[in-house]
């Protein structure tokens, strides 16, 4: 069956959109541009990863406080954030690994740059959306193509939060 905008016919470009088509189509493509970036951010895995923006901290040293964020006080827990970072805006996933240990992760995949989707709560594992590398809680590598680990900052567990020097 024949598209009625493609039709030949005199004075009529053949192949070309008719006008409702391409009003259509350019509808579609402005809502697209406007909607997925923010569901991206708010699924955490766009490109600019977790929706929280942490500002510039003096010293590059970032505390996040149980009482802010309570997941951080049990083991498994972590959260998915930007860091303005004096090196400029990173997102940054922290985890708390167990009762005495603690990681402030650079979420950004080694393979190629990909900002790799929040921790999955059921496998403890960062996912990259782009490739599909998987790195453990802490960073490393657990299958490819990356192979090397997450950059990890210098991280400090206190009674009251986790301290993590980025610069
Ligand atoms: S960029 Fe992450 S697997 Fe390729």
């Amino acid at each position: 069956m024949a598209n009625s905008d493609s039709r030949a016919s005199p004075g009529r470009c053949q192949g070309c959109l008719g006008r409702r088509r391409f009003l259509g189509l350019s509808a579609r493509a402005a809502a697209t541009a406007l909607i997925a970036p923010r569901a991206l951010e708010l699924a955490g895995c766009g490109p600019l990863g977790g929706s929280t923006v942490i500002p510039n901290a003096p010293s590059n040293s970032y505390s996040f406080d149980f009482a802010s964020y309570p997941e951080l006080e049990s083991p498994g827990g972590s959260i998915f954030v930007q860091v303005e970072a004096t090196s400029g805006t990173v997102p940054v996933a922290i985890v708390r690994l167990d009762a005495a240990n603690a990681e402030a992760l650079q979420a950004i995949c080694t393979h190629a740059g990909c900002t790799v989707n929040p921790l999955d709560p059921s496998t403890h594992t960062f996912t990259c959306p782009c490739h599909g590398s998987v790195y453990s809680e802490d960073g490393s590598v657990l299958s490819g193509p990356a192979y090397m680990p997450l950059q990890g900052y210098r991280t400090q567990l206190t009674q009251t939060a986790i301290v993590a020097t980025i610069p």
